[in-house]
């Protein structure tokens, strides 16, 4: 059954809406404007409460998109399709997948993307691996396309930002978010604390 709100579930739906209003100061900060139908790759998406973010700005007004989450954890993926899979509208292509998505490089059949986002970036859980995630995720973009972070924590944000640098991504836009809600579970965290993007030439 379609739900009577598209996208909502309970208990996320006022940090998704905080996120939906950092996204678009990002992406007029960054003067990027999504080509229709948009490809979208979200990365580490766990159970991807920001598929409806995603959609609403990327595809407003129930346009096409086509958009691919992928998480290790084969559970939140389930949890995702189960969400967000039955919201879509016509044209509307959600796919969720389980996989480590620090080899999309070896994932077949995927197309390039005009925007990569990956919400709550995990840097510092293990830097080798997420530089890797990096690194093909700046490689399975289209020319003009974006990737976006967003991160729980300031020296994380810098840590990725500058990873992100190296592998030559250039800032097109980073800001501390406003209005962000904190976490008591570890100090100085708090939801989608910053958003940054980039654009890459090859
Ligand atoms: C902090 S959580 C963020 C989840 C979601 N994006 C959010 O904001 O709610 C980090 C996620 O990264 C995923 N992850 C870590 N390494 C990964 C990898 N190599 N491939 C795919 N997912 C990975 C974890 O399973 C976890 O769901």
């Amino acid at each position: 059954m379609r739900p009577a709100r598209p996208f909502s579930f309970p208990g996320i739906d006022q940090d998704v809406a905080r996120l939906g209003r950092l996204l678009n100061l990002g992406l007029k900060a960054a003067a990027w404007a999504p080509t229709a139908p948009p490809a979208v790759l979200n990365l580490a998406c766990g159970r991807a409460d920001e598929t409806g973010v995603l959609v609403e700005t990327l595809a407003p007004r129930g346009a096409p998109l086509f958009l691919l989450g992928i998480d290790l954890r084969a559970a939140e993926i389930e949890e995702a399709r189960a969400r967000w899979v039955p919201a879509r509208g016509p044209g509307q292509d959600l796919a969720f997948r389980s996989g480590d998505a620090s080899r999309v490089d070896r994932m077949r059949q995927l197309p390039r993307f005009d925007f990569v986002f990956i919400r709550h970036q995990n840097f510092w859980h293990d830097p080798e691996v997420w530089t890797r995630l990096y690194r093909h995720a700046l490689g399975a973009l289209k020319p003009d396309g974006c990737l976006a972070i967003t991160s729980y924590f300031d020296r994380e944000h810098e840590l990725a930002g500058a990873c992100l640098r190296q592998l030559g991504a250039t800032p097109v836009a980073d800001l501390p978010h406003p209005a962000s809600r904190r976490l008591n579970d570890a100090p100085g965290k708090s939801v989608d604390r910053h958003l940054a993007i980039f654009r890459h030439s090859p």
